[in-house]
């Protein structure tokens, strides 16, 4: 009953098994999941039962981060399933699509929308969640790593600088997001103005394909290695492992964290001055800021920076190109890269950072912007007195320029490169019992208010900070009829990707034409027997 399934023949009967309907039940699916699992040796997964086992719960929970994807209200996979080796993240694929059910891989849990761990009403789906899968492997002669792509963003900084304090790695600063969607969407942080992105730092990755082989970078071709460094996880397969270019930096770097309470005027200006210094910086100083009010109404901008030099310097820096903030000595410290990155995901100690657990998970709804001219006063302080209006909102200011402003806007699919001043955040949380409805209301009346100062036609948007308010698309009716899903999806496409979207359709038909890697905004192929 159970012979043993080989890569080969499962895709053999894969091959079959696709032409038939694929109208399942929960109860045949799962009977044809395990054993198809299995018998490829892949033990490590949960189903789905009515109630939800303790054991699945807590499995899928573990890396939900936006709690509004976690109540019993949202369609849950019909197993979860936790691939410890290559050859598994293989097998387990190809069992999915043997049993007819659609893919989500989770690395880290971190789509803002849930992406990664959801999928529409009626879509009977697997979670392949690949935090078993997240080895750091590190050559510190060339300076390069292989990382799996369940890997953390922590766990891959406290391997690199344990294995030399002075390699790094550029990516963001918060600890648990996993590099799988992370680096897939590009993988902005506190040493993009050095060194660009992560995906600017990826010399080869491993990507499982929807037939189940395993492709390098010259197996599978440099549209498609262009496609999977920025251009959004879950439209182009499952990558196994990245191999990453690490990055020098001193022994000694420095972490400034500023913050200026004030009025509505004062934190209008401190951010207009902001707006017009940070981009402009030298490339070795990163300087963020962040504007939220207490319940009380008071507001504070709060800076964070990163200068990869001594504080001496820094200080001075700070105080000849912006000296409105009127930075203390006592504001900016001298410590290692890794103790950096630690106070930059805010947590307690360096080896923290290896803690995949998040503390402090809530609902949330984020959207994003980029800025391409100054903001003008009038405009930051309408805005600035909206956001003391509600303490729920918060809204971050990552600073461009430096390397970012030498990549071309073509060179990876991420295009918000040279032109642009800064990205913004707009992000609103609230807790369990709170009308969130209002909350999502709030943040997009924001939202249409700054559109009059941010980048147009299009509004330019980060797939990273993904926002489904741009568009969706729903697979399930006709996604093999003759509608026009490539003009659908432009509606996210142009926003997040600007010029590159239609290079980004190409790979898609060059590497999943029957689009089995997909979700409410993926890339889709070109129709078949299309141009
Ligand atoms: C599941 O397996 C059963 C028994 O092997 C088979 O009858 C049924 O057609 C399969 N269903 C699907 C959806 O593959
Ligand atoms: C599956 O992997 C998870 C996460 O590492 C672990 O907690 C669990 O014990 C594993 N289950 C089995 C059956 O190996
Ligand atoms: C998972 O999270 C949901 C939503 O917060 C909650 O209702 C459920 O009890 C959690 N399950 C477990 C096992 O923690
Ligand atoms: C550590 O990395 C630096 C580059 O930042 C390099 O110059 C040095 O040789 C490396 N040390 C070792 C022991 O590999
Ligand atoms: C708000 O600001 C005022 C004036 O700066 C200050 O006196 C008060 O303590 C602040 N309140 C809070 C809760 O920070
Ligand atoms: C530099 O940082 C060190 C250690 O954090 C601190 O003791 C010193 O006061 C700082 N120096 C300056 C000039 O700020």
């Amino acid at each position: 009953m159970n012979p043993e399934l080989s890569l080969p023949l499962l895709l053999l009967l894969l091959l079959v098994t696709t032409t038939r309907s694929s109208t399942t039940e929960t109860t045949t699916t799962n009977a044809n999941i395990s054993s198809c699992l299995l018998s490829s040796h892949v033990h490590n997964f949960t189903l789905f039962s009515s109630p939800p086992s303790i054991q699945y719960s807590n499995l899928l929970n573990f890396s939900i981060q936006n709690l509004c994807f976690a109540g019993p209200s949202v369609h849950k996979p019909s197993v979860l399933i936790l691939p410890k080796t290559q050859h598994e993240l293989q097998s387990s694929i190809l069992c999915c699509r043997f049993s007819s059910l659609a893919i989500r891989v989770r690395s880290g849990g971190h789509s803002y929308e849930g992406l990664s761990y959801t999928a529409g009403q009626h879509t009977p789906f697997a979670v392949i969640d690949l935090m078993n899968l997240n080895r750091v492997s590190i050559d510190s002669s060339s300076s390069t790593a292989w990382v799996e792509s369940g890997a953390t963003l922590g766990e891959i900084y406290y391997a690199v600088a344990r294995s030399n304090r002075s390699l790094a790695f550029s990516a963001g600063s918060c600890s648990t997001v996993g590099s799988g969607g992370h680096i897939s969407g590009g993988g902005f942080g506190f040493l993009s103005r050095k060194y660009g992105l992560a995906a600017d730092n990826v010399l080869d990755a491993v990507l499982i394909d929807p037939a189940g082989r395993a492709l390098d970078r010259k197996s599978m071709g440099e549209d498609v290695f262009w496609a999977i460094r920025g251009g959004g996880g879950g439209s182009w397969g499952a990558v196994f492992a990245w191999k990453l270019r690490l990055v020098p930096v001193p022994d000694r770097v420095t972490l400034c964290s500023i913050n200026r309470p004030g009025s509505v005027r004062q934190v209008a200006e401190l951010t207009h001055k902001w707006q017009c210094v940070s981009p402009s910086l030298p490339d070795e100083f990163y300087l963020s800021t962040y504007i939220q009010a207490s319940t009380s109404g008071n507001l504070t901008n709060s800076f964070s920076g990163l200068f990869l030099g001594p504080n001496g310097t820094a200080i001075r820096i700070l105080r000849q190109r912006f000296p409105e903030l009127a930075v203390s000595e006592s504001e900016c410290n001298e410590m290692s890269w890794i103790e950096s990155a630690a106070q930059l995901a805010n947590i307690n100690s360096v080896s923290d950072l290896l803690n995949r657990k998040s503390r402090g998970k809530s609902y949330f709804k984020a959207k994003s912007d980029y800025v391409r001219a100054p903001i003008r006063m009038e405009g930051l302080i309408t805005a600035v007195y909206l956001l003391s209006k509600q303490p729920k909102a918060y809204v971050i200011f990552d600073p461009y320029g430096g390397e970012m402003g030498r990549i071309a806007s073509g060179d990876l699919p991420f295009p918000h490169r040279k032109g642009n001043l800064y990205g913004i955040q707009y992000v609103i949380q609230w807790k369990p019992g709170e009308d969130g409805m209002a909350y999502v209301a709030w943040i997009r009346r924001f939202y249409e208010y700054m559109g009059r100062f941010v980048s147009k036609n299009p509004r330019a948007a980060s797939v990273n900070y993904v926002d489904l308010d741009l568009g969706t698309i729903q697979w399930t009716r006709g996604s093999g009829g003759s509608w026009d899903a490539v003009g659908v999806a432009r509606a996210w496409g142009e926003p997040y990707f600007l010029g590159n979207y239609d290079r980004l359709v190409r790979a898609k038909t060059e590497i999943d034409p029957d689009n089995v890697f997909r979700n409410e905004q993926s890339i889709p192929p070109l129709p078949k027997g299309g141009s």
